[in-house]
């Protein structure tokens, strides 16, 4: 009896744990102590454009970073152009990639989602990089007060794509957007707002927290472009488990990834930013990543789908092919 009573005890104990930890994840009980909790509890009936409400406003907190070949330092788009481009080297002759962070994600770290994706594609070409900073909006926030904003940030990011391609006449053929973890949601939205208009989404280990069990309009979803294929490298904690693209890859499986220590298996945060690594990988390497077409991990493993379809996971995807793909993946640059 003392022994069960032992047992019971320590499991409510890692129970009451994992909840915690959980918690300090996904809740607002983290909600901040300082003034934004004002703007917080009033996130649902404030008009995030209004000027009196300067803290939520868009215009003064999320930044636009261009990067083309020719400027790889990155020039701050102007908002006071009526294109926001008029004074940079954009050049509408080139694709237009469009980069979103996540939460706690930073643009302009040389480590960072945006700057590894940068070097990759001059590596190759001529693009048009756009990286959204939206960072005063992500750090200092816990994860659920950032989501409730997630959608706001995606208007802005809409509003300033319209202005970029005049209305949505120029260069819209190449738009490209790409969001790593709670950005892929945030891309998925300026889709919703863009309808019918984006050829492209790429959604890099889509957060799962507070989205997996959301519908259409509150995650990324198949509609939100003429082409979406997402990434699943950490379904074990922080990205999605289920397959909500045209085509999904699970690189290892998508649970987690290999070598990424110990602590990875609690915070999950190792292998959640491996899926930016891969892309930025694939961009100027697509050979080191060709996936297979399978339903599961365990089928591919056991070479049960060796002659399925085949194609390359990242930049470089097949857009004629759907549905879930399987391949071991690894980084070493
Ligand atoms: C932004 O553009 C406006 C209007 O063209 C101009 O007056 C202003 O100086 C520009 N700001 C910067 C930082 O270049
Ligand atoms: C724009 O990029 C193209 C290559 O894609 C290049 O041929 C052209 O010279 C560039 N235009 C300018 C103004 O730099
Ligand atoms: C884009 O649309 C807005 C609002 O409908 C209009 O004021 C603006 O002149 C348009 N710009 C272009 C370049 O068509
Ligand atoms: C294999 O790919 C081709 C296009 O290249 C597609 O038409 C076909 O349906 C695919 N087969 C399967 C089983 O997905």
């Amino acid at each position: 009896m003392f022994n069960f009573l032992k047992y019971f005890c320590i499991n409510i104990l890692l129970i009451v744990c994992v909840c915690a930890y959980d918690i300090l994840l996904q809740s607002d009980s983290v909600a901040v102590s300082n003034g934004l909790n004002d703007g917080y509890k009033n996130i649902n009936n404030i008009d995030f454009d209004d000027e009196n409400y300067g803290l939520y406003h868009t215009s003064k907190h999320v930044f636009y970073w261009l990067y083309t070949r020719d400027n790889t330092d990155g020039q701050l788009l102007n908002r006071s152009e009526p294109h926001l481009i008029e004074s940079t080297s954009f050049n509408a002759s080139n694709p237009i990639k469009v980069i979103v962070h996540g939460w706690l994600g930073t643009t302009q770290e040389k480590e960072g989602l945006c700057m590894y994706n940068v070097n990759s594609y001059f590596k190759v070409g001529e693009y048009n990089v756009i990286c959204v900073d939206w960072k005063q909006y992500s750090t200092d926030l816990s994860y659920s007060v950032a989501r409730a904003r997630a959608k706001h940030i995606a208007h802005d990011i809409a509003k300033i794509l319209t202005r970029i391609t005049y209305n949505m006449t120029k260069g819209v053929e190449t738009l490209h957007l790409i969001g790593h973890s709670m950005g892929a949601h945030i891309v998925g939205f300026v889709g919703k707002e863009l309808t019918d208009k984006i050829p492209r989404i790429t959604g890099l280990d889509p957060a799962k927290p507070q989205y997996e069990k959301k519908g259409p309009a509150d995650r990324l979803y198949i509609t939100d472009a003429h082409f979406v294929d997402v990434m699943h490298t950490n379904s074990a904690k922080n990205g999605f488990t289920k397959s909500i693209g045209h085509i999904d890859f699970f690189p290892n499986g998508g649970k987690r990834q290999p070598d990424c220590g110990f602590s990875d298996r609690t915070t999950g945060s190792c292998s959640h930013v491996k899926s930016y690594h891969y892309y930025a990988h694939s961009i100027w390497a697509k050979e080191d990543y060709v996936a297979l077409k399978c339903s599961s991990w365990d089928d591919y493993k056991a070479h049960k789908c060796d002659n399925a379809n085949s194609t390359f996971m990242g930049e470089h995807v097949d857009i004629e092919q759907t549905e879930d793909f399987y391949l071991e993946a690894c980084v070493d640059d």
